[in-house]
């Protein structure tokens, strides 16, 4: 039995939501077996994102046109793209390059201690650069899955971040001597398939990204799947990426708790979690692709595939009319301001005040402060009625 979706939550292009053509095409590889799906058509995959109201498209360079394919055949293959582009109406948002399957990577691209490595990645990066500027792709991701090491002396890291640097400087220099119009953004993941991968969190990125010749051309693109492993709060990272301005593009998925990357279907795992992701989302104003990196368990065949990228839709709609309602309740508003909430937007000194009038100033007694309850939990509990389903609309 099919139950049947509301009518305002069926997804349409408004929403602005986008899939990596790797997510859907994803046969169900593991490191245990083999896939258990037939390798998918790009084209027949822009057919069927499109008729379940998707916004854009996101691909790696390979995903598109196999690695190694000679020159006549990348040309057929992105002239067939790119009509069927236009027969659909999707979007391209964001263009990546596969820097992880070849074993030419298998100690990374831009940080692999083979120096005729690190230039074949710039090369191969660069190149897919120039297609997804062609595209229109405004955001062009950075995942360095293979940029790590599994031992310790393996890995000089301070020089590995010189050359992380370099590259992501030259990188910089590219697309503003094209005249592209195009930023970056770092993804951030803490292992898998490396023991340990370089820029492990978003605030490792962050802080790399200040580093840069070009910061203002990088962000990041935080994946809440990669926050969860490393047993952060991935709410919290978006935020704080929201508040330094580097909340470039979001891959949204499902994971449950520290253990490999699940890559669920959004709203799977950590439902609790994915409903604070997009409170935090709407209250910081994040108005990119809402895009999902998904990959569908190889217990299902193509129809299970499709149910589950019109699921990460769903509940990505479902999340956002609960946080809309849960900020809207007037119970709410009052256990807000209960908790002290807008409060923390005051400045904790006056407006002139300084170091030598705080030391001046009559304290509060630590023992009242210290007796004041703060009043979470019933906030808490507010949410959680909302999240599931007995409050709001
Ligand atoms: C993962 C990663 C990748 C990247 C993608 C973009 O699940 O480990 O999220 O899916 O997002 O390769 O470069
Ligand atoms: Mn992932
Ligand atoms: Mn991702």
């Amino acid at each position: 039995m099919t139950i049947p979706t509301p009518a305002h939550m069926v997804p349409s292009p408004e929403d602005k939501f986008s899939f990596g053509l790797w997510t859907v095409a994803y046969g169900g590889r593991d490191p245990f077996g083999e896939p258990t799906r037939a390798d998918m058509d790009p084209v027949y995959a822009l057919e069927r994102l499109a008729g379940l109201g998707a916004y854009g498209v996101n691909f790696h360079d390979d995903d598109l046109v196999p690695f190694g394919s000679d020159d006549s055949t990348r040309t057929a293959i992105i002239e067939r793209w790119k009509k069927g582009l236009a027969e659909t109406g999707l979007a391209v948002t964001t263009a990546t390059t596969n820097l992880f399957g070849h074993p030419v990577f298998k100690d990374g691209g831009f940080t692999s201690n083979d120096r005729d490595v690190r230039r074949f990645a710039l090369r191969k990066v660069m190149r897919n650069i120039d297609l997804a500027a062609e595209l229109g792709a405004k955001v062009y991701v950075c995942w360095g899955g293979r940029e790590g090491a599994e031992s310790g002396a393996a890995k000089d890291v301070a020089a590995a971040l010189d050359r992380y640097r370099e590259a992501f400087d030259l990188l910089g220099e590219f697309v503003t001597d094209k005249g592209y119009d195009m930023t970056f953004a770092i993804e951030p993941k803490p292992n898998e398939p490396r023991g340990d991968i370089l820029l492990p969190t978003i605030g490792h990125a962050l802080a790399f990204i200040e580093t840069l010749d070009r910061s203002d051309l990088v962000g990041v693109n935080p994946e809440i799947g990669h926050e969860e492993m490393a047993g952060l709060n991935a709410a919290h990272g978006y935020a704080q990426a929201m508040w330094q301005g580097k909340l470039f593009h979001i891959d949204l998925n499902g994971q449950s708790g520290p253990r490999y990357d699940q890559d669920f279907r959004f709203g799977a795992g950590n439902a609790r979690g994915a409903f604070w992701v997009v409170d935090t989302l709407l209250a910081g104003g994040y108005d990119g692709p809402v895009h999902f990196d998904f990959k569908t368990p190889r217990t299902e065949d193509d129809e299970g595939v499709w149910t589950a990228a019109k699921a990460c839709m769903t509940n990505y709609l479902i999340l956002r009319e609960k946080a809309l309602g849960f900020r809207a309740d007037p119970d709410v508003q009052a256990a807000l301001e209960a908790a002290r909430v807008p409060e923390l937007a005051i400045a904790t000194l006056a407006e002139g005040e300084g170091w030598a009038d705080l030391e001046q100033a009559e304290m509060g007694d630590p023992d009242v402060l210290g007796a004041r309850g703060m009043a979470f939990e019933h906030l808490d509990q507010l949410a959680l009625e909302h999240l599931y389903g007995v409050r709001g609309a």
